[in-house]
């Protein structure tokens, strides 16, 4: 068992409050798929302070994709109340979706487009002006290495170009808050290490970074702060250093094993 600090306490949430500075908040969150006797998600509540880069971690199956469905308004929660920014999701998906660059877990995309293309039907989307999506295009496509594909058919490209494009796609409305379901995964070394830096730097400019991962080296090394859940449930919250300081984690990594040895899920890709 690890130290009594790291559960999730009424004193983190007050703090958290008190800064007045939350960008997402999940206040007792429930989901229940279809017919299923489980709950995906057990009343989790969890708050994620403004431009910080935030790491959402558990095993696979813990729930962390389902949770970040709750939040970009792709689905409803059984119980509870999301608010983005202020926002209810529930009230005002529309809203809360303008503020949100989400990067799903698998990229479906319109393999007929051009990188270029498919760009321009994000800007589209969320109304970018010509100007604001061209600067935006060329900075990120230089970012991620990407010029010289922007003008060739998805259809072509490698699971990490996609993901990379994706990565891109989120960024061109410019969102206050960017959420990634498992950005790192299908990218090769320097790609993640370019989206790595992207991460922080879109922080420092104020950004709210939200990201899913299974990998705690990662989030050790990335994240102001951190929450671990598993079996939908939030098990522990705060900074990495909070974590690690527990009596018996020398680091991220022995803490989560210890968090989650228990996990029938855990085992796959
Ligand atoms: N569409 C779905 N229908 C039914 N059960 C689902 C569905 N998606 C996820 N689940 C279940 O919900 C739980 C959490 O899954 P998920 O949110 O994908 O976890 P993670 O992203 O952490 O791997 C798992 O038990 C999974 O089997
Ligand atoms: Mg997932």
């Amino acid at each position: 068992m690890v130290c009594c600090c790291l559960m999730v306490s009424d004193e983190i949430q007050r703090d958290l409050l008190e800064k007045g500075n939350v960008m997402i908040r999940l206040e007792h969150v429930s989901k229940v798929y279809g017919n299923s006797d489980r709950k995906a998600l057990n009343d989790l509540s969890m708050e994620v302070p403004g431009g910080c880069v935030y790491g959402f971690l558990g095993p696979n199956g813990a729930g962390k994709t389902t949770a970040i469905r709750l939040i970009t308004g792709v689905l409803k929660p059984t119980e509870g109340r999301i608010l983005v920014d202020g926002i209810d999701v529930a009230e005002n998906p529309l809203e809360v979706k303008r503020r949100i660059g989400f990067v799903p877990d698998s990229q479906e995309m319109y393999e007929k487009l051009t990188g270029m293309e498919y760009l321009n039907f994000m800007a589209d989307i969320f109304g970018v002006s010509v100007k604001d999506r061209k600067e935006r295009a060329e900075k990120y496509l230089a970012t991620f290495e990407l010029e010289s594909a922007a003008g060739q058919r998805i259809q072509g490209y490698s699971r990490g170009m996609k993901q990379k494009l994706a990565v891109i796609g989120a960024l061109i409305h410019d969102p206050a808050v960017w959420i990634l379901d498992e950005p790192m995964v299908g990218l090769d070394p320097r790609a993640s290490f370019l989206l790595k830096e992207e991460l922080r730097a879109r922080a420092e400019a104020g950004v709210t970074v939200f990201f899913s991962t299974h990998v705690l080296e990662v989030a050790e090394r990335l994240c102001d702060r951190v929450s671990i859940i598993n079996h939908g449930h939030l098990i522990a919250e705060g900074t990495p250093e909070e974590l690690r300081s527990g009596e018996h984690a020398a680091s991220l990594e022995e803490l989560f094993l210890e968090l989650t040895e228990d996990s029938e899920e855990g085992e796959g890709a």
